[in-house]
């Protein structure tokens, strides 16, 4: 029998996909996480926008709030736990609110951890409070614990992963079965794994919250999102998968975060890596993360990185730790002192690369592009061109051995020039990860 002092009462704002998950994982696994816990784990209220939508789960006995703010603030609860999403709005402010008035805070928002979570990190740490964020990276691996704890001993020089589920849903289904983005990108949306805003998910913003928040909790680093490089995905085309499948290469949406020492890079776009390589096999919603550290070496988790029960398992995770008293520094140390890294640019990133362009078929346009490369010091690993149409453009794939960005954008920038170049062309980075 739980003795009604010890019971965990928590708020739930927002109760869409994640929301809705919540709720009913904490209903369906009550025993068990009493168990876990030693004491109950109640839900006493909830707010979303619409009161009359019938959520799919069982809200009886529970207090309904139209307003999630004044839910944090009065709400008879100890746990206060956001999945209304966006980087402001009712989502800062309802957590914002949910400390002040003495609440832990739970929440699966990358982009408000993102953009706000150092300074809510020193309101939380201050005030003895959790803020906890499991859920807000990979979905239901529990990537953020194993950082923060499981590798606590270890400095982490780089990490990389597949950190968007609809991304690598787009990616794999267009690869699998030649349908188009747009099509591919509709189906994700239906299966909940798309940000409200999917140009979040395409773009790579949402990737980049994420990597963000594992850049800072991996290096002792202040969040840095601004400093993220981002690209996103909507450039792929067919054409680009196809000679990607020809080389021996996948398509992905990289996060990838290294501490160089003078500096840190942060980087999301899409890149090929070979077949062979393991994150390669990570397909469809999955997502991984990949972490070096100097004692442990190569550590891989992977699962899935969106959903209802997935991120609900993980948003749980951290209720747990709090009804537990497992109340951890937000970023690993204290956010008072996390420090401040330099972005290093892009220009002097290192690495392989695809060029694809479209260029008139006549005598003597391959040494034009090669001089070119010749002038930036760029080495050229591959050639493909494809068919034959005198005087029409065919289209011509290079691949270049090691080289700096800023050498092959120098030689694109003349190749573009070229007046038998007749498109932009389109670059893109290779990582083959076992050099
Ligand atoms: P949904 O869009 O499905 O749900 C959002 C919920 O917030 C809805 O129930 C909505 O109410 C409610 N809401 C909106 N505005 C308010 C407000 N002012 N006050 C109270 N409630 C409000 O989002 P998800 O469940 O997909 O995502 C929630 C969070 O979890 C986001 O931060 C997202 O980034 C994150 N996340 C999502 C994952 C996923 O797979 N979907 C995975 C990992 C993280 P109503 O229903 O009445 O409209
Ligand atoms: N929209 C996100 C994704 C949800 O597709 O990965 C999980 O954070």
């Amino acid at each position: 029998m739980s003795d009604a002092s010890k019971i965990c009462k928590v708020a739930v704002a927002g109760l869409g996909t994640v929301g809705v998950g919540t709720v009913r994982l904490l209903q369906e696994q009550a025993d068990l996480l009493e168990a876990r816990c030693g004491r109950k784990l109640v839900v006493t209220a909830v707010s979303a926008r619409d009161r009359t939508r019938d959520r799919g789960c069982n809200l009886d006995g529970i207090t309904w709030f139209d307003d999630a703010v004044e839910m944090a603030r009065s709400a008879d609860a100890d746990i206060f736990v956001e999945l209304i999403g966006g980087s402001d709005g009712p989502a800062k402010a309802s957590c914002e609110a949910a400390l002040a008035s003495g609440k832990h805070v739970v929440t699966a928002n990358k982009a408000l951890v993102a953009h706000h979570g150092h300074e809510m990190a020193l309101v939380a740490e201050e005030a003895g409070l959790g803020l906890a964020y499991e859920a807000a990276v990979a979905g239901g691996i529990p990537v953020i614990k194993s950082i923060r704890e499981g590798l606590a001993g270890n400095k982490i020089r780089t990490l990389h992963g597949i950190l968007n589920g609809t991304c690598n849903y787009i990616l794999t289904t267009m690869r699998e079965t030649g349908r188009s983005f747009d099509d591919v990108l509709a189906e994700a949306q239906e299966l909940g794994y798309a940000e409200a805003d999917p140009t979040f998910d395409v773009d790579g913003i949402d990737a980049a919250h994420k990597l963000a928040i594992l850049a800072s909790l991996a290096f002792g680093a202040k969040l840095d999102f601004e400093g993220v490089y981002v690209e996103g995905i909507r450039h792929i085309t067919p054409l680009d998968i196809e000679y990607a499948n020809e080389l021996g290469y996948k398509f992905k949406l990289l996060g990838i975060a290294e501490d160089c020492g003078n500096g840190i890079f942060q980087r999301v776009h899409p890149v090929m890596v070979p077949t062979d390589a393991p994150i390669a096999s990570v397909e469809g919603v999955f997502n991984a993360v990949v972490t070096e550290g100097d004692f442990v070496g190569t550590t891989v988790m992977e699962g899935r990185g969106a959903g209802g029960g997935p991120t609900a398992s993980a948003v749980v995770s951290d209720i747990v730790d709090i009804a537990c008293g497992r109340i951890t520094p937000t970023f690993g140390m204290p956010a008072k002192k996390l420090v401040e890294k330099s972005t290093l640019p892009m220009d002097s990133h290192s690495g392989a690369y695809y060029v694809r362009l479209s260029v008139v078929d006549r005598p003597g346009v391959m040494a034009d592009i090669t001089a070119a490369m010749r002038d930036h010091e760029v080495s050229l690993e591959s050639v493909i061109q494809r068919g034959r149409d005198p005087g029409a453009p065919v289209t011509v794939v290079l691949t270049m051995h090691e080289t700096s960005e800023a050498a092959i954008r120098g030689a694109l920038e003349e190749i573009e020039k070229l007046d038998a170049v007749k498109e932009p062309p389109r670059l893109i980075r290779i990582e083959r990860f076992q050099d």
